[in-house]
């Protein structure tokens, strides 16, 4: 009686062992991250969205991830004066959440060699283009002008080359002659909510092997969406 009983506080990573960590770093609307952090819970990967970290304070994507109870962070990059100076306060950020997985969904900012080569294995990017075609921006016009056919997203491990890397996973959708720039973007933009989701939650489970420069799903699972 009396006696004072300490029990050892539960720790979450010995209730549930094999719970990754994903970072989703975001610049504006986050309708990607959204689609990440949806389809983790509808479909209950050994994992969870630590966080959500954004570039810029006004970043409509902010919004839902506080509403979802996902911890936020913004790194202004016009607080800092070079590029590695704000890489540096970035990685620290994303380093807070013991990421497995950094995911850039909209993250407008071309990253430094350092950083690219501190996340190597763990970062990925979705890009709205079939790569290696039409990287950077203005993807969906530059489909257009060209007289392209079909379109697509593509989602590849992040090298120090700008939308470039070895290639995850890729859907693709038609192009038609009255498309516009908006008609076309929305179409490639239901895809990747599709897309993005499928090649994380591969990662997080370990489904992926980088062989030569390529990425290829140890299950022979279809990295190619869209077809018929
Ligand atoms: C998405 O279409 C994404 O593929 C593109 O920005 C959009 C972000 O939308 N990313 C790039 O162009 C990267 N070069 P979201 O904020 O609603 O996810």
């Amino acid at each position: 009686k009396g006696a004072i009983v300490v029990l050892p506080p539960k720790r979450a990573d010995t209730l549930r062992p094999r719970m990754k960590n994903i970072v989703v770093l975001i610049s504006g609307r986050g309708s990607n991250m959204e689609a990440i952090v949806r389809r983790c819970a509808s479909e209950g990967w050994p994992a969870r969205v630590a966080a959500v970290i954004s570039n810029r304070a006004d970043a409509a994507g902010l919004v839902f991830a506080r509403e979802q109870g996902i911890a936020t962070a913004i790194v202004d990059h016009r607080a800092f004066a070079s590029r590695e100076a704000f890489d540096d306060a970035l990685a620290r950020a994303i380093d807070a959440f013991a990421p497995n997985v950094v995911a850039l969904a909209g993250f407008m900012r071309i990253l430094t060699a350092a950083f690219v080569q501190r996340f190597d294995g763990r970062l990925v990017n979705i890009h709205p283009s079939l790569l290696p075609l039409f990287p950077g921006l203005h993807t969906h016009a530059r489909a257009i002008e060209a007289g392209c056919k079909v379109a697509g997203a593509t989602v590849h491990f992040v090298t120090s080359d700008l939308d470039h890397g070895p290639i995850i996973a890729q859907a693709i959708v038609p192009v038609l002659s009255a498309d516009t720039e908006a008609a076309l973007a929305a179409r490639v933009l239901e895809q990747e909510h599709v897309l993005y989701p499928l090649a994380i939650r591969w990662l997080v489970e370990g489904a992926l092997e980088r062989r030569d420069g390529r990425v290829l799903h140890v299950g022979n699972e279809s990295q190619l969406l869209g077809s018929r």
